[in-house]
């Protein structure tokens, strides 16, 4: 959450800060700014709002192009409105030191207590002032902003990234992490900084990343780095040769669209690379790599369990956040049916400040588009600390949750730049899979044959998600006929009780429009008193083990007038005579049917986001990731 970029060499500030802005605006758009020095005086300019309301601001000032060096920051509110005075950077009192950060200062209100006693005058609502004001009191002390910053550092609590710059020390930008992330790239002469490496790979494949109690001393020539005592440690930089993450629209109206029908080909792609042929065993480790790569710092995707582990798994637990969370509640539903295994799944949030019951017999899977996300990190590392086995689901090789995680499964989706998650759910969901197969597998919990049917089912997976993206049009018209509603219920049972969930998570983010999730079963144990003629409710009738019961749940909804919509299979001739309108997708086992069923949905909330003008891939209050608990 909220970005940090950082720039120090001989070209122009303002574009290549506002160039890396751009590609941390998923982190939080709430507002932005920057700091640079120009003739030895240090400026900040900053706005409210999206990038573009400082974009104007900077273009009428020339001064900020002139300047050579600065930070920036992106904002997602956590103290504080999204206001002028709210956004970062935030000066002291003498516009002498200036800081952008990102997390959270949990000891700010007593810190501010103690500096506003000693004189020093707020201006802002946020947890980031009281630094630059204690960098201001430090400074004075010891005549040293780096002196200023390992005194300060030892009074904040929380986990921070922190970009610094001061008229004290002209020539140098400082950078300061605490259990975030923060990235330094090398130019020619000159150096640049960014809370994620997307921002630094337009410019340079020479990265280096800062650990996790670290502060980089930025010049024109040079980096030097410190631990939070200032004792220097020397860390080289590494060139990258991964492709740079490239980031265009490819013709779409919305990153949205575009993430959506790259579906079928990350569908092919993740069964292709751990299912080579629908004979063969899933196999998640086929190069051998190591697991970490030492060229890159990067981590390859690696299942590291012995035969003897697997047999020994006794229950799995499974954390996530938000879209990742429904992936794990599907995760569960295929380790329980194929592995017969115990599993619970948990909103990571939740799990903190509890006793987390798991032992040297659990495996706990951690799912993270991100990688980022802090409440699945906190409890990923707890689960760690109780010794159970960890496997990490991410799309992101560079992140937090891969570094931690002792096997990793890739989901390889390519940068998710949209707000709203959509691809990388359905790579999570198909990795679940693939790893209950693997694990039925290896524990010999269900026949070959059983095993052989879906692996074959699973080939043709991404050509039947073609289809659906084909009903395009028809998925348009059919949903712009609802944007009117205030309300809208999603129901599913079993399996396709989570894509009701996601659902209907899909339509809150991207239309505002109010949406709840529903066990089917459980309409009529309280929220069927929510509906009438004005709330359609969407049913996910999928044909299978539950498909009888959905539907006689779908007619309790009927008989109260409700609008019906279902996603159901083209053939499904109960669907057309009983729902008003059908999103079709083609018939499919049932342990598929949630890539299948979600597709739709995705397409109905983002047309319906779409028509009733709204910003489809950054929606309001959101961020992309979630680095506060
Ligand atoms: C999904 O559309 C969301 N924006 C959100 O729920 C997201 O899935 C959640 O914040 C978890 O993020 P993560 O996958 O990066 O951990």
């Amino acid at each position: 959450m909220c970005g940090i970029v950082g720039y120090m060499g001989s070209s122009g500030v303002a574009s290549i800060l506002l160039s890396g802005l751009k590609c941390l605006e998923y982190r939080g758009y709430d507002s932005a700014g920057i700091a640079y020095i120009n003739n030895g005086k240090l400026n900040v300019t900053k706005s409210a709002g999206k990038l573009e309301n400082l974009e104007k601001l900077l273009t009428a000032d020339r001064q900020s192009s002139l300047a050579f060096s600065g930070i920036g920051h992106t904002r997602w509110a956590t103290h504080g409105v999204p206001n002028d005075l709210n956004a970062h950077p935030h000066l002291n009192a003498d516009s002498s030191i200036a800081i952008v950060h990102n997390g959270i200062i949990e000891n700010y209100a007593m810190l501010k207590e103690e500096l506003e006693s000693e004189g020093y005058k707020f201006n802002s609502d946020t947890d980031t002032e009281v630094i630059v004001h204690l960098l201001t009191k430090e400074y004075k002390k010891t005549n040293s902003i780096l002196k200023a910053i390992t005194n300060s550092v030892k009074k904040l609590v929380g986990s921070y990234a922190l970009g610094i710059i001061s008229s004290y020390q002209k020539d140098t930008i400082f950078a300061v992490n605490h259990h975030y992330s923060l990235t330094l790239g090398q130019g020619d002469n000159e150096f640049y900084l960014a809370s994620d490496i997307v921002a630094v790979r337009q410019y340079t494949n020479k990265i280096l990343r800062l650990e996790q109690s670290e502060i980089a001393e930025i010049t024109q020539n040079q980096v030097r780095l410190y631990d939070f005592n200032g004792h220097e440690t020397m860390r080289e930089f590494i060139t990258v040769d991964s492709d740079p993450y490239l980031i265009n629209k490819d013709g779409y109206k919305h990153f949205l669209l575009k993430e959506i029908h790259e579906q079928p080909t990350i569908l092919r792609q993740t069964i292709g690379k751990y299912m080579v042929h629908p004979n063969a065993k899933i196999n998640f480790n086929q190069n051998n790599e190591p697991l970490t790569n030492a060229h890159t710092q990067e981590k390859s995707a690696g299942v590291h369990l012995s035969k003897n582990d697997i047999m020994g798994i006794e229950n799995i637990l499974i954390i996530a956040c938000g879209t990742a969370y429904h992936a794990g509640m599907i995760g569960k539903y295929y380790l329980e049916q194929l592995c017969n295994v115990p599993v619970n799944v948990e909103i990571a949030s939740e799990v903190r400040g509890r006793n987390l019951l798991v032992n040297e017999k659990s495996l706990v899977i951690a799912v993270s588009q991100s990688g980022e996300t802090a409440d699945t990190i906190a409890a990923l590392s707890e689960a760690k600390r109780k010794g159970a086995y960890t496997l990490g689901i991410t799309n992101r090789a560079d992140s937090h949750l891969s570094r931690i995680s002792s096997n990793l499964i890739i989901t390889e989706c390519g940068v998710e730049v949209s707000v709203a998650a959509t691809k990388t759910y359905i790579a999570q969901v198909v990795s679940f899979l693939l790893f209950a197969l693997y694990l039925a597998e290896e524990r010999g919990s269900l026949t070959t044959s059983y095993i052989n049917n879906l692996k074959l089912e699973l080939h043709s997976l991404p050509a039947l998600v073609e289809t659906v993206l084909a009903n395009e049009t028809y998925i348009k018209e059919a949903s712009i006929k609802y944007a009117d509603a205030q309300d809208m219920v999603f129901i599913g049972r079993g399996i396709n009780y989570p894509t009701a969930l996601e659902g209907a998570l899909k339509l809150k983010e991207l239309s505002y429009i109010h949406a709840s999730g529903y066990a089917a079963g459980e309409l009529k144990h309280g929220p069927i008193a929510v509906l009438d003629s004005l709330v359609p409710v969407v049913t996910i009738l999928m044909p299978g083990s539950v498909y009888d019961k959905t539907l006689s749940n779908a007619q309790e909804a009927r008989a109260r007038n409700a609008q019906m919509i279902a996603v159901a299979c083209s053939d499904d001739e109960k669907a057309h005579k009983y729902f008003d309108t059908v999103l079709e997708v083609p018939p499919v086992d049932e342990l598929l049917s949630p890539i299948l069923a979600v597709i739709p949905l995705q397409l109905f909330s983002y047309f319906i986001s779409d028509y009733l003008g709204k910003d489809v891939d950054q929606p309001r209050n959101l961020a992309k990731s979630v680095t506060v608990e």
